[in-house]
């Protein structure tokens, strides 16, 4: 047994090792235009995942296509620009329908229409220009067209074209409409405008596999949280009530904590709990099944299912919950090692029942998926 046990480590070394090299390779700046691209898995940031220049007198084409799939309502797609980003251009997605910005010259503008694209199919997007006209396809029919004119405007073909995927290469400041850049979504089969050279990656990002079939929720791996500070979060609306925090979905580790100063209460599993002052976590239970459950947290308690957990006459945690804390999903803040880090998929979270959108959070781990759940298996047994 010993044996098998160092022979089983060595191999789990190799294999760490194996996985390091491979992201290596990746993440050590560049990936072929045309591969899977996922987008996700990327701390907060406008900086786009990958970026490519090429000399406009060698662009033979001004058309780009590709296959997109996502469930996240919002976050960027697609950016390009000429001039050194004076003129730009971005595709993003806002309530799952794409909206284009452009600046260019003197003008800026924003147009939103189409089919809503967040419903977890793959979908053929083609952007082209066609003299003063910018023409975004879905699945070969015209979504968006917008025509643009200006005096200013100057049509010679020289100098760069920069085109970026998940960000932007200008000041967010610079867009007419802002939005959350964070884009949970999957790109392949890319051209773009016939480029064929490699692109370069941010240094921050490791391109990371597709899940091959999704489903609607956030994806945690057990390797980090989601953070958020509760004065950001709906807020108390009745004393009786409480404030209700709902989940439910398939996981292991711990779900949430609360952290305040002298204070931390942690939920581990679907059933296990541990609360405490000094906030030792003790227990874990291995449960993986769907679950759902309601946390209401009281003036002086917290409550499972209605059943308390916790009880302490001392605490207000109100006005804790108003000044805001730390809540955080997934884990325990600042206690990597032996937190019980949650696996599994969260299909939903409600906060006195609106919807949290893990994109929102004041950190968010780069491990998870805050839009997709790798879609169970399916049972080809019979
Ligand atoms: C663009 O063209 C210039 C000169 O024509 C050349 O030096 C440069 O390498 C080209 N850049 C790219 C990205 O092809
Ligand atoms: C795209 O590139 C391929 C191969 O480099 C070439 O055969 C094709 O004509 C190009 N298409 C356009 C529209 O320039
Ligand atoms: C989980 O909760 C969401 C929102 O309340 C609901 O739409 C979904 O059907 C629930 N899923 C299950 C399996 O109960
Ligand atoms: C949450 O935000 C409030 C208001 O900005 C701030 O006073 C408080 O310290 C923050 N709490 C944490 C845990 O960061």
């Amino acid at each position: 047994m010993p044996g098998s046990m160092g022979q089983l480590r060595a191999v789990v070394v190799l294999l760490l090792l194996g996985a390091s090299t491979v992201r290596m390779g990746v993440s050590g700046g560049q990936i072929s235009g045309g591969a899977d691209i996922n987008l996700g898995h990327r701390l907060a940031s406008w900086a786009p995942a990958m970026h490519i220049k090429a000399n406009l007198s060698d662009i033979t084409s001004i058309r780009s296509f590709f296959e997109f799939r996502t469930l996240d309502p919002e976050g960027t797609i697609f950016y390009g620009d000429t001039k050194d980003g004076r003129d730009w251009f971005v595709l993003s997605l806002r309530g799952g329908i794409p909206e284009m910005q452009i600046g260019k010259a003197d003008i800026l503008t924003s147009i939103t229409g189409g089919p809503r694209l967040n419903d977890g199919v793959w979908h053929k997007l083609e952007l082209r220009s066609e003299v003063n006209f910018v023409i975004l396809e879905v699945d070969d029919k015209a979504a968006l067209v917008v025509g643009l004119d200006s005096k200013e405007a100057e049509t010679e073909m020289t100098g760069h074209i920069r085109l970026a995927l998940g960000g932007l290469l200008v000041d967010k400041k610079r867009l007419f409409n802002p939005f959350n850049p964070l884009m949970d979504g999957c790109i392949k089969g890319g051209h773009w405008l016939n480029l064929s050279t490699p692109w370069n990656t941010d240094p921050t990002w490791e391109s990371s596999p597709c899940f091959s079939e999704i489903t609607r929720g956030s994806h945690f791996s057990g390797q980090g949280q989601a953070m958020f500070n509760t004065s950001d979060l709906p807020a108390l609306q009745s004393q009786e009530k409480g404030i209700s925090i709902e989940v439910n979905g398939s996981w292991k580790g711990t779900l949430l904590t609360l952290q305040g100063l002298g204070f931390q209460f942690s939920l581990t599993s679907d059933k296990a709990y541990e609360a405490s002052k000094e906030g030792v976590e003790k227990d874990s239970l291995g449960l993986h099944e769907p679950s759902r459950l309601t946390f209401t947290i009281l003036q002086h308690s917290l409550t499972i299912n209605g059943k308390t957990q916790y009880e302490d006459q001392t605490q207000d945690l109100f006005s804790h919950w108003k000044e805001g804390i730390l809540l955080s999903f997934g884990g325990v803040p600042g206690q990597n090692e032996d937190s019980h880090p949650l696996h599994g998929c969260l299909e939903s979270i409600r906060i006195q029942g609106q919807h949290i959108d893990l994109d929102n959070a004041i950190y968010k781990h780069p491990s998870i998926s805050s839009h997709s759940c790798p879609a169970k298996a399916v049972d080809n047994q019979s």
